[in-house]
Protein backbone atom coordinates (compact mmCIF):
# COMPACT_ATOMS: atom_id res chain seq x y z
CA UNK A 1 0.00 0.00 0.00
CA UNK A 2 1.20 3.64 -0.65
CA UNK A 3 -0.30 7.21 -0.53
CA UNK A 4 -1.65 8.17 3.03
CA UNK A 5 -1.71 6.32 5.70
CA UNK A 6 -4.98 4.46 6.83
CA UNK A 7 -5.55 6.10 9.88
CA UNK A 8 -5.95 9.82 8.45
CA UNK A 9 -8.63 8.33 6.68
CA UNK A 10 -12.15 8.29 8.08
CA UNK A 11 -13.09 4.74 8.19
CA UNK A 12 -15.91 3.72 5.25
CA UNK A 13 -18.97 2.24 6.35
CA UNK A 14 -19.20 0.00 3.67
CA UNK A 15 -17.50 -1.66 0.93
CA UNK A 16 -18.38 -2.38 -2.70
CA UNK A 17 -16.31 -4.18 -5.15
CA UNK A 18 -16.09 -3.93 -8.62
CA UNK A 19 -16.95 -7.88 -9.96
CA UNK A 20 -14.81 -8.73 -13.52
CA UNK A 21 -10.92 -8.07 -13.08
CA UNK A 22 -11.35 -7.12 -8.94
CA UNK A 23 -13.48 -10.18 -7.80
CA UNK A 24 -13.15 -12.74 -10.67
CA UNK A 25 -10.43 -13.30 -12.92
CA UNK A 26 -11.46 -11.95 -16.59
CA UNK A 27 -8.13 -13.26 -17.83
CA UNK A 28 -8.49 -17.12 -16.35
CA UNK A 29 -10.32 -17.82 -20.13
CA UNK A 30 -7.19 -17.68 -21.74
CA UNK A 31 -6.26 -20.80 -20.55
CA UNK A 32 -9.70 -22.95 -22.26
CA UNK A 33 -8.85 -20.25 -25.74
CA UNK A 34 -5.35 -21.63 -25.39
CA UNK A 35 -6.65 -25.73 -25.33
CA UNK A 36 -8.63 -24.23 -27.95
CA UNK A 37 -6.64 -22.50 -30.48
CA UNK A 38 -2.86 -23.10 -29.53
CA UNK A 39 -0.60 -19.71 -29.63
CA UNK A 40 -3.82 -17.84 -29.67
CA UNK A 41 -4.97 -17.98 -26.23
CA UNK A 42 -3.23 -14.62 -24.28
CA UNK A 43 -4.56 -12.55 -27.35
CA UNK A 44 -8.09 -13.66 -27.27
CA UNK A 45 -8.65 -13.00 -23.79
CA UNK A 46 -6.71 -9.77 -23.58
CA UNK A 47 -8.90 -8.73 -27.01
CA UNK A 48 -12.14 -10.06 -25.85
CA UNK A 49 -11.80 -7.70 -22.58
CA UNK A 50 -10.80 -4.75 -24.33
CA UNK A 51 -13.49 -5.64 -26.54
CA UNK A 52 -16.29 -6.29 -23.85
CA UNK A 53 -15.12 -2.58 -22.33
CA UNK A 54 -15.04 -1.06 -25.67
CA UNK A 55 -18.83 -1.88 -26.14
CA UNK A 56 -19.96 -0.63 -22.83
CA UNK A 57 -18.54 2.91 -23.34
CA UNK A 58 -20.45 2.88 -27.13
CA UNK A 59 -23.40 2.09 -26.58
CA UNK A 60 -23.17 4.15 -23.23
CA UNK A 61 -21.65 7.51 -24.88
CA UNK A 62 -24.32 7.12 -27.98
CA UNK A 63 -27.46 8.02 -26.26
CA UNK A 64 -28.42 9.12 -22.97
CA UNK A 65 -32.20 7.26 -22.87
CA UNK A 66 -30.27 4.09 -23.14
CA UNK A 67 -31.45 2.80 -26.35
CA UNK A 68 -28.18 1.39 -27.73
CA UNK A 69 -28.09 -0.61 -24.30
CA UNK A 70 -27.72 -3.97 -24.11
CA UNK A 71 -26.81 -6.30 -21.42
CA UNK A 72 -23.24 -7.49 -20.74
CA UNK A 73 -23.90 -10.80 -21.65
CA UNK A 74 -24.74 -9.57 -25.02
CA UNK A 75 -21.49 -7.68 -25.06
CA UNK A 76 -19.68 -10.24 -23.78
CA UNK A 77 -20.76 -12.47 -26.82
CA UNK A 78 -20.40 -9.51 -28.97
CA UNK A 79 -16.25 -9.17 -27.84
CA UNK A 80 -16.18 -12.54 -28.10
CA UNK A 81 -17.22 -12.79 -31.87
CA UNK A 82 -14.70 -9.96 -32.24
CA UNK A 83 -11.83 -11.00 -30.49
CA UNK A 84 -11.88 -14.49 -32.30
CA UNK A 85 -12.19 -13.27 -35.96
CA UNK A 86 -9.05 -10.50 -34.87
CA UNK A 87 -7.33 -13.41 -34.52
CA UNK A 88 -8.47 -14.81 -37.60
CA UNK A 89 -10.22 -17.71 -36.23
CA UNK A 90 -13.55 -18.66 -37.10
CA UNK A 91 -14.65 -20.93 -34.54
CA UNK A 92 -17.04 -24.22 -34.52
CA UNK A 93 -20.65 -23.35 -32.61
CA UNK A 94 -19.77 -25.35 -29.81
CA UNK A 95 -16.39 -23.73 -29.30
CA UNK A 96 -17.79 -20.72 -29.34
CA UNK A 97 -19.96 -21.91 -26.62
CA UNK A 98 -17.51 -23.66 -24.29
CA UNK A 99 -15.41 -20.17 -24.46
CA UNK A 100 -18.37 -17.88 -23.57
CA UNK A 101 -19.87 -20.07 -20.77
CA UNK A 102 -16.62 -19.74 -18.97
CA UNK A 103 -17.51 -16.75 -17.98
CA UNK A 104 -20.19 -18.31 -16.12
CA UNK A 105 -17.35 -19.93 -14.12
CA UNK A 106 -14.15 -17.20 -13.84
CA UNK A 107 -12.29 -18.06 -11.15
CA UNK A 108 -12.42 -16.03 -8.04
CA UNK A 109 -8.98 -14.98 -6.62
CA UNK A 110 -7.89 -17.05 -3.91
CA UNK A 111 -7.73 -14.60 -1.37
CA UNK A 112 -11.33 -13.08 -2.11
CA UNK A 113 -13.02 -15.42 0.87
CA UNK A 114 -11.01 -14.65 3.84
CA UNK A 115 -11.24 -11.05 2.81
CA UNK A 116 -15.12 -11.06 3.00
CA UNK A 117 -15.24 -13.23 5.94
CA UNK A 118 -12.71 -10.72 7.81
CA UNK A 119 -14.96 -7.63 7.01
CA UNK A 120 -18.12 -9.39 7.93
CA UNK A 121 -15.99 -9.90 11.54
CA UNK A 122 -15.52 -6.14 11.62
CA UNK A 123 -19.18 -5.57 10.75
CA UNK A 124 -18.55 -3.94 7.79
CA UNK A 125 -21.54 -4.27 5.03
CA UNK A 126 -19.51 -5.73 1.79
CA UNK A 127 -21.48 -5.71 -1.74
CA UNK A 128 -20.88 -5.44 -5.93
CA UNK A 129 -21.89 -2.82 -8.24
CA UNK A 130 -20.89 -4.36 -11.43
CA UNK A 131 -21.57 -3.54 -15.17
CA UNK A 132 -22.45 -7.20 -14.85
CA UNK A 133 -26.30 -8.30 -15.78
CA UNK A 134 -28.12 -9.92 -12.99
CA UNK A 135 -28.72 -13.12 -14.15
CA UNK A 136 -23.96 -13.50 -14.69
CA UNK A 137 -23.39 -11.85 -11.38
CA UNK A 138 -25.95 -14.18 -9.62
CA UNK A 139 -24.16 -17.03 -11.34
CA UNK A 140 -21.09 -15.57 -10.97
CA UNK A 141 -21.29 -15.08 -7.41
CA UNK A 142 -22.65 -18.45 -5.84
CA UNK A 143 -20.41 -20.32 -8.08
CA UNK A 144 -17.39 -18.84 -6.46
CA UNK A 145 -19.05 -19.94 -3.04
CA UNK A 146 -19.38 -15.91 -2.50
CA UNK A 147 -23.56 -15.63 -2.06
CA UNK A 148 -24.00 -15.20 1.73
CA UNK A 149 -20.71 -12.71 1.77
CA UNK A 150 -21.69 -10.42 -0.58
CA UNK A 151 -25.02 -7.80 -0.19
CA UNK A 152 -25.75 -6.33 -2.04
CA UNK A 153 -25.37 -7.04 -5.18
CA UNK A 154 -25.91 -4.30 -7.66
CA UNK A 155 -25.91 -4.27 -11.57
CA UNK A 156 -25.85 -1.14 -14.09
CA UNK A 157 -28.44 -2.72 -15.22
CA UNK A 158 -30.78 -1.04 -13.17
CA UNK A 159 -30.39 2.60 -15.05
CA UNK A 160 -29.28 0.90 -18.77
CA UNK A 161 -26.26 2.45 -18.22
CA UNK A 162 -22.34 1.15 -17.70
CA UNK A 163 -19.91 2.68 -15.36
CA UNK A 164 -18.23 5.22 -15.72
CA UNK A 165 -21.54 6.98 -16.29
CA UNK A 166 -22.71 9.01 -12.90
CA UNK A 167 -25.92 7.08 -13.18
CA UNK A 168 -24.18 3.77 -12.70
CA UNK A 169 -22.07 4.55 -9.65
CA UNK A 170 -25.28 6.39 -8.26
CA UNK A 171 -26.82 3.33 -7.55
CA UNK A 172 -24.43 2.47 -4.34
CA UNK A 173 -24.78 5.27 -2.35
CA UNK A 174 -28.38 4.82 -3.02
CA UNK A 175 -28.86 0.94 -2.71
CA UNK A 176 -26.63 2.09 0.99
CA UNK A 177 -28.29 4.76 2.13
CA UNK A 178 -24.82 6.67 2.14
CA UNK A 179 -22.85 9.07 1.03
CA UNK A 180 -20.29 7.76 -1.90
CA UNK A 181 -17.38 9.18 0.85
CA UNK A 182 -18.79 7.09 2.91
CA UNK A 183 -18.35 4.26 1.12
CA UNK A 184 -14.89 2.20 -0.21
CA UNK A 185 -14.90 1.40 -3.90
CA UNK A 186 -12.48 -1.33 -4.93
CA UNK A 187 -12.06 -2.05 -8.05
CA UNK A 188 -8.58 -3.63 -10.15
CA UNK A 189 -9.40 -1.40 -13.10
CA UNK A 190 -7.77 1.48 -13.06
CA UNK A 191 -10.33 3.26 -14.98
CA UNK A 192 -13.02 2.19 -12.98
CA UNK A 193 -10.84 3.55 -9.90
CA UNK A 194 -11.05 6.88 -11.30
CA UNK A 195 -14.31 7.04 -12.31
CA UNK A 196 -15.70 6.30 -8.82
CA UNK A 197 -12.96 8.51 -7.27
CA UNK A 198 -14.68 11.64 -9.60
CA UNK A 199 -18.16 10.07 -8.97
CA UNK A 200 -17.26 10.74 -5.05
CA UNK A 201 -16.36 7.52 -3.55
CA UNK A 202 -13.38 6.81 -1.28
CA UNK A 203 -11.54 4.63 -3.87
CA UNK A 204 -9.19 1.61 -3.55
CA UNK A 205 -7.55 0.53 -6.57
CA UNK A 206 -5.99 -3.28 -6.27
CA UNK A 207 -3.31 -3.17 -8.63
CA UNK A 208 -2.95 -6.64 -9.47
CA UNK A 209 -1.32 -5.99 -12.88
CA UNK A 210 1.62 -3.90 -11.85
CA UNK A 211 -0.20 -1.74 -14.18
CA UNK A 212 1.28 2.30 -15.02
CA UNK A 213 -1.46 4.55 -13.09
CA UNK A 214 -3.99 6.57 -15.15
CA UNK A 215 -2.52 9.40 -16.31
CA UNK A 216 -5.28 12.30 -16.11
CA UNK A 217 -3.86 13.35 -12.62
CA UNK A 218 -6.52 11.81 -10.50
CA UNK A 219 -5.59 9.18 -8.11
CA UNK A 220 -7.24 7.09 -6.04
CA UNK A 221 -7.28 7.23 -2.21
CA UNK A 222 -5.27 4.12 -2.24
CA UNK A 223 -3.33 1.71 -4.56
CA UNK A 224 -2.99 -2.24 -3.15
CA UNK A 225 -2.17 -5.05 -4.94
CA UNK A 226 -4.41 -7.62 -3.70
CA UNK A 227 -7.92 -8.01 -1.83
CA UNK A 228 -6.21 -7.74 1.30
CA UNK A 229 -5.19 -4.27 1.26
CA UNK A 230 -8.97 -3.30 1.88
CA UNK A 231 -8.77 -4.40 5.24
CA UNK A 232 -6.07 -1.66 6.12
CA UNK A 233 -8.65 0.82 6.18
CA UNK A 234 -10.36 -0.87 8.47
CA UNK A 235 -9.25 -1.35 11.96
CA UNK A 236 -9.03 -4.73 13.25
CA UNK A 237 -12.23 -5.44 16.02
CA UNK A 238 -11.17 -4.52 19.65
CA UNK A 239 -10.29 -7.48 21.60
CA UNK A 240 -12.83 -8.78 23.86
C1 LIG B 1 -17.43 -4.73 -13.81
C2 LIG B 1 -16.42 -4.60 -14.90
C3 LIG B 1 -16.02 -3.22 -15.11
O1 LIG B 1 -17.54 -5.76 -13.14
O2 LIG B 1 -15.28 -5.27 -14.63
O3 LIG B 1 -18.14 -3.76 -13.62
Amino acid sequence: MDERPARALPVPKAVLFDAYGTLFDVYSVALLAEQLYPGHGERIARGWRDKQIEYTRLVTMSGGDGRHYRPFWELTRAALHYALRLEGLQPAAADFDRLLNQYHHLSAFPENREVLQALRARGVRAGVLSNGDPAMLAVAVKSAGMAELLDPVLSVDAVRRYKTDPAAYALGPQALGLAAREILFVSSNGWDAVGATWYGYTTLWVNRAGAPPEQLGTEPTRTGRSLRDVLDFFPAAAPP
